[in-house]
């Protein structure tokens, strides 16, 4: 899926409801084996048939039969599907919306077995399940008894008599299973054209979900071929993986429909399936001979905000088809976007689905991040085209692989695509940064689990988490890099011709990449690939690297946010990592990596004799690990940053605010040294360190915000963004432009955003104009890259009125891109009744969208002034969110963690304690992990604020007064 997926990730809530000690809940389905089928195919039953069996003996202790082992025996393997599916887009006489369905699978047997064991959730079965041989001369044995196994999610079908081993059966079946609104299986999603209420019937599979669209053997490694038919209304357009092949009228239910039949898939597995009927309207051309088209809704293809979609992905599938060595697979490649969808994208096989914000750009809308998101997420799919889809990982266990590799080469595509723009370099704000806060946890867990301990859904759901996505790509990054692009594109195109239509694990990967270091004599490795990514993907965490140049000497430590925190993880590799250590001295690149393989070791290069040198290590954060130094050489470096910070690679100069921020957290170096990286920044004017320095400042303004500390530490911060927000003025003509770079465009936006922050007069003054300005003549003219921070800004320094306005336009919202500014700065508010009210909102569907409900939340926690509040309604409507909203639409650790992240007193830690209890009985589902980190967080804030409060408060003042006294 999409990147940003584990930020709103779904799951199965189901299981996790029912709890261990429940009793298994067997639903008795109607199986009449000696009734006869339906005389007519196409006849569709409406309501449960036939009578019902007894089910198997019920006990209260989980017994041990196949049903209740979450995984697939290995005696049938699936062959082919003819899938039909007919979606009602109206709501039954009882107010239901349904779809109806038949499916026959073909599979082999091959191990002798008297049970039919098929993934099937929330479908009703209307009709006998029927099974019969295909070839001549086999009988096939007659169903003895048959029922739904909740729990697991099967339709077991129990025999008379043995399945025999290579002979090939189908098996039949007729069900009905409601369209609901809940983002997971096939599910409907709703919106309004011209007053009118459409309905869209669509899919997301990923990760358990096909078993609610029709029953199938629901595993990554089942694949097969689906012959796919849809039954629609006149009028409407089905989609699905495969090519239209057949349209015709017919008439069903003495209804005049249509009947889409689609070409038969490649052998795919039946995660990345996709069924969709809508009014939709499409673009399209064509790469090579490959169909490309983008479909939405019909106002949005009409006002051009496909366009940009259309324009890149032509060239991203080229770019990708030679990066891999290997032809785009399919004849077609659709991508769609949904008013409804839970994740940011899913990369279904020739169908790709996403959410408008992630497809659909207009000029006069969308900023230049959301631009860049559109483009950084169509390459991300088309990458899973071939490593995903192609080539499959056999379990979910190894998601990391699929989901770090499809987050890596994004910007290798969306570099392509935009190739002005530097994208590449945010790899380093975007994934390495972002995750080393999540990894530094002692509750982080390794890139890899055992496939043993991944069974449940809700497990396979919690994999979908910034270690698989950021990591993964860093580590991949780190790789590719160390083995040379070249070297790692050639075992990538290996591995893929190896697997294609097949699956594989991650060591896979790695035994094709070490062909190609065996073939190419120039790549010098320390290690087997192998045995330099364990060292990786095994154990979580990274270390920190010391270099000492008064000795040379480099050592290796795993690194921990919290030193107090104990890391009860098996030591399999003893916290020691292989690590390719690229560096510079003064400015100059050494040529080779220097490897560190053990805990410590010299490196005589690395010392300094001359008094102005300085050693910088990790050169672009090309690698996983943070860089500490010895007192002297941060001196030196820090003056180099003062004096001449060109001379340090931009993205080094992110990093030595980043890292020394952390370091400091983590005790090993002083909080005031970390405040000293920021002395430099009224020179900077590049986006990637400014970002940086601005994410770490984000951590002193939540332990700070409600203290004494907030108001010199303002007063600095006001201090240093001035020269910033002088330049963009300047560059802007007074703010009547934009900047011509995308980097420039970025970071005009941090300087107004953090010049209001900090209380700059003439920014406030400016935002308030402008967005009066809209108010008062109903033109917003506004652009698009300031609007977040615009709205967000006067809605904070205005009332109700302001508030009204925006939730009005926010209603009114055409392009869900401008919606979602206005929907993040509704959260800016410091009036308390207008936030409660909003936190309200959250849990009405027809006013905040259920896919943005936990991110509304989250918001409004962000905000000082809404902090307790949204803490407040969290815990007292736990359960009724958990129950109403559990279902594939909230992502609770992100909730979790957005709601507590500002935690940091004694009394907060106890709220959150007493919160762990209280709810046991109801569960966190995705967030129990989460919630076990934020009270990691929570005390290690309590024991940084206590260490450093007096030490930061001093060093602002002396700032200040420092400054004062110069000017
Ligand atoms: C499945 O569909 C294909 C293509 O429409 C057809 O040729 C085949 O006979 C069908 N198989 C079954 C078992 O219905
Ligand atoms: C499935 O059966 C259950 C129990 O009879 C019923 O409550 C539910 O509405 C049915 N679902 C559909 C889609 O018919
Ligand atoms: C492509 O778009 C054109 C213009 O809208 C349309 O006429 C044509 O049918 C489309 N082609 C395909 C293959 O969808
Ligand atoms: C798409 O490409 C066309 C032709 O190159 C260009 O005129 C148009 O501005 C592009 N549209 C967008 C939104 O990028
Ligand atoms: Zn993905």
């Amino acid at each position: 899926m999409g990147k940003g997926f584990f930020l709103s990730k779904p799951l199965g809530v189901g299981c996790m409801i029912l709890g261990t000690g429940a009793v298994a809940t067997i639903i008795a389905l109607s199986v009449v084996y000696s009734q006869e089928k339906a005389k007519n195919d196409n006849q569709v039953l409406p309501t449960d048939g036939g009578t019902t069996t007894k089910p198997p003996a019920t006990t209260a202790a989980p017994s041990n039969e196949p049903w209740d082992k979450y995984r697939l025996p290995k005696s049938l393997l699936p062959q082919q599907y003819n899938v039909t599916l007919w979606p009602r887009l109206r709501p039954d006489p009882t107010g239901l919306y349904i779809f109806t369905g038949e499916t026959t699978v073909e599979f082999k047997c091959v191990e002798d077995t008297d049970l039919i064991l098929i993934h099937s959730n929330k479908l009703n079965y209307t009709d006998s399940a029927s099974l019969t041989s295909v070839d001549s001369g086999v009988k096939a044995p007659s169903i003895k008894s048959s029922f739904l196994q909740s729990e697991t999610q099967y339709l077991v079908l129990q025999l008379d008599g043995k399945l025999v081993k290579d002979h090939m059966y189908q098996l039949y079946t007729k069900f009905t299973g409601e369209l609901a609104d809940d983002l997971g299986g096939f599910y409907r999603s709703e919106y309004y054209e011209d007053g009118v209420k459409k309905v869209v019937a669509t899919t997301q599979m990923q990760p358990t979900d096909a078993r609610k669209a029709f029953p199938c053997f629901d595993e990554p490694a089942m694949k097969a071929v689906f012959h796919i038919t849809l039954i629609h209304d006149i009028g409407t357009v089905a989609l699905s993986n495969g090519e239209q092949k057949e349209t015709s009228s017919v008439l069903i239910e003495s209804q005049n429909v249509q009947k889409t039949a689609f070409g038969p898939t490649e052998k795919m597995s039946t995660y990345l399936l996709a069924f969709i009927v809508s009014d939709f309207a499409q673009i399209n051309n064509t790469m090579d001979d490959v169909l490309i088209r983008i479909f939405a809704r019909k106002p949005a293809i009409d006002a051009g905000q496909g366009q940009y979609a259309l324009n890149k992905t032509g060239p991203i599938l080229k770019f990708f088809e030679g990066y891999y060595s290997s032809k785009y697979p399919l004849p077609k490649s659709d991508q769609i976007a949904l008013p409804d969808f839970n994740a940011g994208a899913m990369e279904n096989w020739g169908l790709i689905t996403y959410r408008e914000t992630a497809l659909l750009y207009d000029e006069s809308f969308s900023s230049n991040s959301n631009k860049e998101r559109i483009v950084t997420i169509i390459a991300h799919e088309l990458a899973h085209m071939w490593f995903g889809n192609l080539v499959t990982l056999r379990w979910w266990n190894d998601l990391w692989l699929n989901e770090g590799f499809a987050s890596y080469v994004e910007y290798l595509g969306a570099d392509n695509a935009e190739p002005d723009w530097n994208i590449k370099d945010l790899i380093v704000l975007n994934d390495v940064h972002r995750v080393f806060a999540v990894d530094a946890l002692a509750s982080s867990h390794p890139l890899s689990s055992k496939e043993e301990d991944i069974q449940r859904p809700a497990q396979i759901s919690e994999l979908f988490d910034a270690i698989s996505y950021s990591k993964g790509a860093s580590v991949l990054r780190m790789l590719s890099d160390f083995l040379t692009e070249g070297v790692f594109t050639q075992g990538l195109t290996s591995y893929l011709n190896t697997f294609a239509f097949g699956n594989a694990v991650y060591t896979d990967l790695w035994e094709h990449l070490q062909m190609a270091v065996d073939n190419n004599t120039g790549t010098q490795l320390p290690d087997s690939v192998n045995n330099i990514m364990n060292t990786w993907v095994l154990q979580m965490g990274f270390p920190v690297v010391t270099i000492d140049t008064q000795t040379g000497g480099i050592s290796q430590k795993h690194f921990l946010l919290d030193p107090d925190s104990t890391v009860t993880e098996k030591l399999e590799f003893n916290y020691e990592w292989i690590v390719p250590i690229k560096w510079m001295k003064t400015g100059v690149i050494h040529p080779t990596i220097q490897w560190l393989k053990a805990k410590s070791d010299t490196v005589n290069e690395m010392k300094t004799s001359e008094p102005s040198d300085w050693v910088l290590a990790n050169l672009n954060v090309l690698g996983y690990y943070r860089v500490n130094y010895d007192q002297g050489n941060w001196d030196r470096l820090l003056i180099a940053l003062r004096d001449n910070h060109i001379s340090i690679p931009g993205i080094n100069r992110a990093q030595l605010v980043d890292d020394a921020f952390n370091l400091a957290r983590a005790k090993i170096i002083p909080t005031v040294l970390a405040l000293e990286t920021t002395k430099y920044l009224t020179e900077e004017r590049d986006y990637v360190p400014w970002k940086s320095a601005l994410n770490n400042l984000d951590f002193f303004y939540l332990m700070f915000d409600r203290s004494e500390v907030y108001g010199p530490m303002q007063n600095y911060l006001m201090k240093q963004i001035i020269p910033l927000f002088t330049y963009y003025k300047n560059m802007t003509g007074n703010w009547s432009t934009i900047p011509a770079g995308h980097m420039d465009q970025y970071n005009q936006v941090n300087a107004i955003s953090m010049a209001c922050r900090t209380g700059l007069e003439e920014c406030s003054t400016l935002t308030k104009t402008w967005f009066k300005q809209w108010m008062d003549t109903n033109k917003n003219q506004i652009h698009p890259n300031l609007r977040s921070t615009v709205y967000c800004n006067a809605i904070a320094a205005g009332g109700a009125k302001e508030w009204e306005f925006a939730w009005s336009e926010f209603q009114k919202a055409t392009i869900a891109s401008e919606a979602e500014k206005l929907r993040s700065a509704l959260s800016c508010s410091k009036q308390p009744w207008l936030l409660n009210r909003y936190l309200e909102y959250t849990l009405n569907s027809t006013l905040i969208r259920k896919q943005d409900a936990t991110s509304t939340i989250v918001y409004i926690a962000s905000n000082v002034a809404g902090q307790s509040l949204a803490w407040d309604f969290v815990r007292a409507r736990w359960t009724y969110i958990f129950n109403e909203y559990g279902g594939g639409s909230f992502s609770f650790s992100n909730l979790i963690n957005g709601v507590t992240k500002r935690f940091s007193t004694e009394y907060e830690l106890q709220q959150l304690k007493q919160f762990k209890a209280d709810n046991s009985e109801v569960g966190f589902g995705s967030g129990t992990l989460a919630l076990d980190q934020s009270i990691e967080r929570t005390i290690s804030n309590i024991k940084w604020i206590t260490e450093n409060k007096q030490n930061v408060l001093n060093w602002f003042k002396a700032e200040l007064k420092l400054y004062e006294a110069s000017s």
